[in-house]
């Protein structure tokens, strides 16, 4: 007989939080930009706001394209209700990971710790923003906080993960 993975089980919201490349380095990289905060203590920082809210969340770094998309493209299978996702600088350029989160039902919230909109040109366009719910930028580790509760509305409104044309 199937059985559901022990989280799909478990009667809290599971949200699934991805870190993308290099976002391994925080608390040393760039710290005028990113701060000092490393990516375990935002972890736990999630996992405890996620927590408040009667959620749970699970957190996963990779500096690979396609382990992110492997990610994506499992979370309703693992149990997860909403996934939120800084995409780091694939977030500029990669298809392959905008096609996967336009082509699973979960929905996806895309943070950034600095404000992408006041930087570099380059950093400026999100080929991910159109197909993601919403976008929360600029607001530090904070980011992933607001995008863990955009991400808990989203899952209990069932709206349809693409925009209206
Ligand atoms: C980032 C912004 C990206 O442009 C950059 O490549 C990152 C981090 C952010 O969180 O501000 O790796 O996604």
């Amino acid at each position: 007989m199937y059985t559901l993975p022990a989280m799909a089980r478990s009667s809290a919201a599971l949200v699934l939080v991805l870190h993308g490349p290099n976002l391994n380095l925080l608390g040393t990289r760039e710290p005028a930009v990113y701060g000092r905060t490393t990516l375990a203590q935002i972890d736990g920082k999630i996992r405890r706001h996620a927590a408040r809210r009667g959620a749970k969340a699970v957190c996963r770094q990779s500096n690979h394209e396609g382990q992110l998309i492997d990610w994506i493209q499992g979370a309703a299978g693992e149990g997860f209700r909403a996934i939120v996702i800084n995409p780091g600088a694939l977030t500029h350029y990669s298809l392959a990971l905008r096609d996967a989160v336009s082509a699973v039902s979960v929905p996806v919230v895309e943070v950034h710790l600095s404000n992408i909109h006041g930087r570099e040109d380059f950093r400026r366009h999100s080929v991910i923003a159109a197909v993601a719910r919403g976008q929360i930028a600029g607001f530090g580790p904070a980011s992933y906080l607001l995008g863990v509760d955009a991400a808990l509305q989203s899952a209990a409104s069932g709206r349809p993960s693409r925009r209206p044309r």
